[in-house]
């Protein structure tokens, strides 16, 4: 059988976790999707960098726009980053060459996701993103598979690791958040620009996913009120602990009388509560639908093996023949209200 060909442009955290499973359970990969899944081409900025992978079997570009066209790569992995510059350009490129996309960039598909659907659609390409909301937690499968016959009333959660990670060291250590930056860093958690994690940005980008996807409407990242964790201090903490509360970035999408609203901010939630305890680099995603009440789903968030096994997922579907695009349903005009600030849920 022929094998699903990948292109991996961005070789870091994620992209490295993602040769090493292609590499290490090459047989199981095969037997589960009934073909072999191979890596032919891989691009990064820097080529000579040691990353603990064996890369000398793959062809190399230095040009991910060239990566995503060539003819031995049947699917583009883009795990470069950023909303604009080559992640963009070679997504268009790939889906404009009749190639299929597997991306973990949120913040390229909250502000591009509807365009580049479009594309691929007209192209008869694959769109697929598990791996950028939640990272291990593989949320879109749950929403577009196991609750597709439900209404969707209400997406919440926690789901970026590294504002969990710091404000849970915050508490544990008494250190600020400045100082545990170079611990998340560590441990793969952050963005090129950490600005979007502590900013609650990231956070957004999500919450402007998963909404999308669960209410069947156009992402609108502009439409989710924003608030980071920047102005959280460690008297805050502490406070909040001496009432029986943590403080969580929190993330709120629901349909109201007002249309649909999302918010993404600090908020205070019982200290034994399933949030509460939420503890590191983990997410928790509770979605609401009018046939199963409601679904926890609880994990990593972050880091290089579970935001791989999230990419693999996809890659996993492609290989199976599965042709369906993460924004497949049709997109309504919701109306979309800024939502109420003194609102908790
Ligand atoms: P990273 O460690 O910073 O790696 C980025 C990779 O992209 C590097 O290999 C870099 O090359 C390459 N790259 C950057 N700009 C490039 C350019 N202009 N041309 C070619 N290659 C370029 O990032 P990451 O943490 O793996 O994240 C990758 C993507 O996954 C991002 O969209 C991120 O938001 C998303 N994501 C990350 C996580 C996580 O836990 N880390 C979880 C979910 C989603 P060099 O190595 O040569 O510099
Ligand atoms: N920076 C992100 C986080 C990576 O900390 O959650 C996972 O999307």
């Amino acid at each position: 059988t022929d094998p699903l060909r990948l292109g991996i442009a961005g070789l870091g955290t994620v992209g490295t976790g993602v040769v090493k499973i292609v590499r290490q359970k090459a047989e199981l990969l095969a037997a589960r999707a009934g073909r072999p899944v191979a890596i032919t081409a891989v691009s990064a900025r820097t080529r000579d960098k040691d990353r603990g992978v064996n890369l000398s079997d793959y062809a190399w570009e230095d040009d991910p726009v060239a990566l995503a066209t060539r003819d031995d790569v049947d699917v583009f992995v883009e795990l470069m980053g950023g909303s604009d510059g080559p992640a963009k350009a070679a997504t268009e490129a790939a889906i404009a060459a009749g190639k299929d996309v597997v991306t973990a960039n949120k913040a390229m598909l909250a502000h591009h996701g509807q365009a580049l659907a479009k594309a691929a659609e007209s192209a008869g390409s694959v769109l697929r993103f598990e791996a950028a909301v939640a990272g291990g937690i593989p949320v879109i499968k749950a929403l577009t598979e196991g609750l597709a016959g439900n209404d969707i009333t209400r997406v919440m959660g926690v789901m970026n690791g590294t504002c969990n990670y710091i404000l849970t060291r915050m508490q544990a250590t008494g250190q600020g958040y400045n100082a545990l930056f170079e611990e998340a860093d560590k441990l793969g958690y952050l963005e090129a620009d950490p600005n979007l994690d502590v900013g609650g940005i990231d956070a957004g980008h999500k919450l402007a996913l998963l909404s999308s996807i669960a209410f069947g409407t156009q992402v609108n990242f502009d439409a989710v009120e924003l608030e980071g964790i920047q102005s959280v201090t460690l008297e805050d903490i502490s406070h909040a602990a001496d009432m029986g509360y943590r403080i969580k970035l929190l993330g709120v999408a629901q349909l109201t009388g007002r249309g649909l609203e999302q918010r993404m901010s600090p908020c205070l939630v019982p200290a034994s509560s399933p949030l509460g305890q939420l503890e590191g680099g983990t997410n928790m995603v509770v979605l609401e639908g009018d046939m199963v009440e409601q679904i926890v789903l609880r994990g990593p968030g972050a880091g290089e093996g579970p935001t791989a096994s999230a990419v693999m997922a996809d890659v996993m579907d492609i290989a199976r023949g599965i042709r369906l695009s993460t924004f497949g349903q049709p997109a309504t005009e919701l109306q979309q209200a800024k939502p109420a600030r003194a609102a908790t849920p």
